[in-house]
């Protein structure tokens, strides 16, 4: 009887879809590293993960029972997807399921930093009732720059146009005719955008073109004041350039969900002024959950079962 290891907490109702389907076992072992993961990989067919666990090359070495890999979410960057091929393992992602979760977040994010809402709570938790000091900023007629018209990007300059935001993008794989029939201007490069907006999210994935994509020199083209938010991944805005930005008072703000090392505990950009840090929430919601753990069940059991 095939058998699948569940590598990161996956949502009740995908472990209930696996208990439900018969002719399949599985079980759940999170946490695992090392030589502890290298032999659980080896006893499964399948596994599936959230971005918790790390497969790397070393983790597969030997392998020769596993067949498929699902992640459930977007990014397969946790996972060594040449080392996999080596082994004859499919990789398989789940990229729809947490689409408007992820937007959401990232708007979210944009309309905190806009309103000082986690600095202006932890002021008046402890006691002060500073009503000069947090003044905000309106969304209405500012103007989002967002990179990455995908899926989530695309959800998100959809929200910033509700909200009456100019919103200009630059995607190298979206069509011109596509971005304006939806309102969204889009820009030949990156650097010609920055000094026209006053926000800046990204939805890439981090390549080695979207690695430092904002850096130091990046940073002065924004406007004063400019505010940025990241719920892609960490090392598309290099987090050294984004410090200095915030010490020198060119940035307005900087939001972010994801970090160049994960997890992320300790860093410089915690407690500055003007930053807003949640710890990979993006997909964090009962909704998005469900529907990524769902998916990648089915993926997993319909490849083990019928072999697609
Ligand atoms: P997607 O594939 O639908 O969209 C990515 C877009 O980026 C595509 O349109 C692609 O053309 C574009 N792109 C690729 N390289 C580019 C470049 N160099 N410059 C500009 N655009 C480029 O993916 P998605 O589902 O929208 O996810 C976007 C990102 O968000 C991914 O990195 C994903 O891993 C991440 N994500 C994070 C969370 C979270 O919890 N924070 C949740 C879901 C997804
Ligand atoms: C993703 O790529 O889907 C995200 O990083 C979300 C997650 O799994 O938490």
């Amino acid at each position: 009887m095939p058998k699948v290891l569940i590598l990161d907490p996956l949502s009740q109702e995908g472990l209930d879809l696996l208990e439900q389907t018969s002719g399949i076992e599985y079980e759940v072992r999170t946490g695992l590293k090392g030589e502890d993961l290298r032999t659980a990989l080896n006893e499964f067919d399948g596994a599936i993960c959230r971005s918790g666990v790390k497969i790397t090359a070393e983790s597969l070495e030997g392998n020769t029972n596993l067949k498929v890999i699902a992640r459930a979410g977007v990014g397969t960057d946790n996972i060594d997807s040449k080392a996999a091929a080596r082994h004859g393992i499919v990789v398989m992602n789940t990229p729809t399921g947490n689409t408007i979760s992820t937007a959401e977040h990232a708007f979210c994010l944009m309309m905190a930093l806009s309103r000082n809402v986690p600095a202006a709570n932890q002021s008046l938790v402890e006691g002060r009732w500073d009503r000069k000091k947090y003044m905000g900023t309106q969304l209405a007629d500012k103007t989002l720059g967002v990179v990455g018209l995908g899926r989530i990007g695309m959800e998100v300059a959809k929200r910033a146009l509700a909200f009456e935001m100019r919103v200009i993008a630059y995607d190298p794989f979206v069509s011109p005719e596509r971005a304006a029939e939806l309102g969204i201007e889009l820009t030949p490069t990156v650097p010609e955008m920055l000094p026209h907006i006053d926000y800046l999210t990204v939805h890439t994935p981090l390549t080695p073109e979207t690695k430092d994509l904002i850096n130091a020199e990046s940073i002065k083209k924004l406007k004063p004041g400019a505010r940025l938010i990241n719920c892609a991944r960490g090392g598309i805005y290099n987090e050294e350039a984004l410090v200095e930005g915030l010490k020198s008072g060119h940035l307005g703000g900087v939001a972010l969900d994801v970090y160049a090392e994960e997890p992320c505990t300790d860093s410089p950009l915690f407690g500055m002024e003007n930053v807003v840090a949640t710890p990979h929430l993006g997909a964090s919601t009962e909704e998005a959950q469900t529907q990524v753990a769902v998916e990648a069940v089915q993926l997993v059991v319909n490849y083990l079962t019928t072999g697609e």
